[in-house]
């Protein structure tokens, strides 16, 4: 599987740490100094996940040089969808990718890597010739705006990448590890509502709808700080790559010190690492298409580049995949 082109869909407003704390008790100084985070972009009420996912998939599928015709695959990561039945399909219709196959993958803050790891394996089994992996989510809408812990962390956000077959030895997705644990999932989550209506004789019904955010902050950064370099030492090893044949980190972009702690475990200078958290906060399942997006487009990732990729998040769950990029055909 070969990366050839790249896109971003944001929504247009921003807000500032010093506007948010017009809202809940918070800080410009608090917010920097323990994330990164210095402003976000939340969705206006003309933008959703198929207007931001669309617009991604649109300026990838026009990086990539394709017509909408040629994609097989489209592939919507993202844990915020416009509708639970699926946002994938209505992208690839507004696209006009009329052979794709579109379906929605749920992951959190991992599904971009998922997803691009499921891509993978269709492309590689001969099913699928090329494909859009799209990351997008809107976790403004379920954020609770009055819970300083969680609501100065995410911003809402869409990017996408295209992938096509090539030969077994230009494969871009040089390796890759995924790992889940639901029996620490309590510490992020994005609940069902526990409410239920009378239906029948001796039959309540669930009531639709879910709770707003909730999460162990502490619990999260441990999880972040000791699995993500797990993972991706194993990954290393197992590939027979060593830290410094790195171009670039590409991670989740959660939080400054996570990025900082896992590149100070590998030695890697913090100028390789990569990250735009001051611009946009979590997006969630788009920071890392997003990251690599900004970072093609300003030409700091070439094609060629190796890059350490890994996301993580509710589930929990996490993994890690060394990405070659090499970009559209010139
Ligand atoms: N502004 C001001 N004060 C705050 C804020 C805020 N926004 N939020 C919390 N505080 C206060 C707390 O109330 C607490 O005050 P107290 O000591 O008087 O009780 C104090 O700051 C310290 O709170 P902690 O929660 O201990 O702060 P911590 O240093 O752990 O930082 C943070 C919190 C930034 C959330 C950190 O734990 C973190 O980044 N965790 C990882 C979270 C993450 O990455 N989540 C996304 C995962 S990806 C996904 O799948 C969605």
């Amino acid at each position: 599987m070969a990366l050839v082109g790249c896109g971003s869909g944001l929504p247009a407003a921003s807000i500032s740490n010093d506007q948010l704390s017009e809202r809940v008790d918070t800080n410009d100084d608090w917010i920097r100094s323990r994330t990164g985070i210095g402003s976000r972009r939340v969705a206006g009420a003309d933008e959703s996940i198929t207007s931001l996912g669309l617009k991604a998939a649109q300026a990838a599928l026009d990086h990539a040089g394709w017509q909408a015709s040629d994609v097989d695959l489209v592939l919507l990561a993202t844990s915020s969808p416009d509708d639970l039945f699926g946002s994938a399909p209505r992208i690839q219709g507004a696209l006009g990718a009329i052979h794709a196959v579109a379906f929605d993958l749920t992951a959190a803050c991992s599904g971009f890597l998922f997803a691009l790891v499921t891509a993978g394996q269709y492309i590689r089994s001969g099913t699928v010739r090329r494909a859009l992996v799209i990351g997008a989510d809107q976790l403004s809408r379920w954020v609770d705006w009055d819970d300083r812990r969680t609501c100065v962390l995410f911003g809402d956000g869409a990017a996408a990448l295209a992938v096509e077959a090539c030969p077994a030895a230009d494969d871009g997705l040089v390796g890759f590890r995924l790992r889940s644990d639901g029996r620490r999932g309590d510490s992020l989550t994005l609940n069902q509502i526990e409410q239920r209506t009378p239906l029948v004789q001796g039959l309540d019904a669930q009531v639709g709808g879910f709770t707003p955010i909730r999460m162990n902050g502490q619990e999260v950064f441990k999880f972040a700080v000791r699995e993500v370099p797990a993972v991706l030492r194993e990954l290393l090893e197992g590939t027979g790559t060593d830290a410094a044949d790195l171009d670039w980190l590409l991670l989740h972009q959660a939080n400054q010190r996570i990025l900082d702690a896992v590149a100070d475990r590998f030695g890697i200078p913090h100028e390789r690492v990569l990250s735009n958290l001051v611009h946009y906060g979590n997006t969630s399942a788009a920071t890392i298409p997003l990251m690599l997006d900004e970072a093609v487009r300003d030409g700091r990732v070439q094609p060629g580049h190796l890059l350490g990729c890994s996301g993580f998040g509710a589930g929990l769950s996490w993994g890690a995949a060394l990405l070659r990029w090499r970009g559209p055909a010139a």
